[in-house]
């Protein structure tokens, strides 16, 4: 378990004993080989600096989600996601991290309009957080765009299947690919997205065997969520994992209940300050004698 020193003037916090160096997108693209990855990548969501310490031991990669529209502000959707969110909260990620590789989605209407906005949008992403990629939805639509960035020096993760940011041209958060002509297009999307050049995939909310299809076809590591464990790796969201949700879609594990965990705290805290036993003598400050 590592322990940290804050340096209150950067917000840097220093991990003891300090680890190894950091992930690389060229690391990751080459832990799957001759179409096999034998050891699963492991990806989760991280907002915040404090949870980016927590979980950085474990993960090969944390993610920047625009997720955080509805988990961190209570947007709901990641459509009203910001610029200025994903960097404020991707600057605060790579602050609390040392050996993941840290990536940061463009949100919704910063990268679909051209290649070149992408790269703005990308550029920005990168030099106002320090992060080593960006993630984008799409999957045939977005081929060009993702040449672009990755000949430009901009690591890139694509993301297919179920992609949140379209929810009102898809018209809910469903698993896809149950229709034969849908399950084709999500494979036909993945390979556009891995000749384009992304270092892997996200693979969303599909059918299975439509996830391991993928997962063999193409040469990327292909990253699943509510997809398939014959996947490269997976990626959850962490809030989801840690039960801090009463309701989750179904390919959520909970991992713990933090949620109750939480109300339990704050209740014994409530009833403590409300009977005046917090703080003790232990909390509180008296003349030295
Ligand atoms: O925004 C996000 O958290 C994501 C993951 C669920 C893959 O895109």
């Amino acid at each position: 378990m590592s322990t940290f020193t804050i340096d209150t003037s950067t917000s840097r916090a220093t991990p003891s004993p300090v680890p190894g160096k950091r992930m690389t997108a060229p690391a990751i693209r080459a832990r799957k080989a001759h179409a096999k990855t034998e050891q699963p990548i492991v990806m989760l969501t991280a907002y915040t600096m404090r949870m980016a310490q927590l979980l950085d031991p474990h993960c090969d990669m944390l993610l920047v989600g625009d997720s955080l529209g509805q988990v961190i502000y209570g947007l709901p959707s990641t459509i009203p996601v910001t610029m200025e969110m994903m960097c404020a909260h991707g600057a605060a990620v790579v602050r609390g991290s040392w050996h993941a590789l840290v990536a940061v989605d463009m949100p919704f209407g910063s990268y679909e309009g051209s290649s070149e906005q992408a790269f703005a949008s990308a550029s920005r992403i990168m030099k106002e957080t320090g992060c080593a990629a960006v993630k984008l939805e799409g999957g045939e639509a977005m081929a060009a765009t993702i040449e672009f960035l990755t000949h430009r020096g901009i690591p890139v993760i694509g993301h297919i299947g179920l992609t949140p940011q379209a929810v009102n041209t898809l018209g809910g958060y469903g698993a896809r690919g149950r229709e034969e002509a849908e399950a084709k297009k999500i494979i036909s999307d993945a390979k556009a997205v891995d000749e384009a050049g992304a270092f892997c995939i996200v693979v969303e909310g599909v059918m299975e065997q439509i996830a391991t299809s993928v997962t063999q076809t193409v040469s990327a590591p292909v990253i699943g969520i509510g997809a398939s464990a014959q996947c490269d790796g997976q990626v959850l969201v962490t809030e989801d994992m840690l039960g801090m949700f009463e309701r989750t879609p179904r390919f959520v594990k909970r991992f713990d209940d933090l949620a109750s965990r939480i109300t339990e705290a704050a209740a014994a805290y409530a009833a403590e300050v409300r009977e005046r036993s917090f703080p003790t003598a232990e909390q509180t400050y008296r003349p030295k004698t």
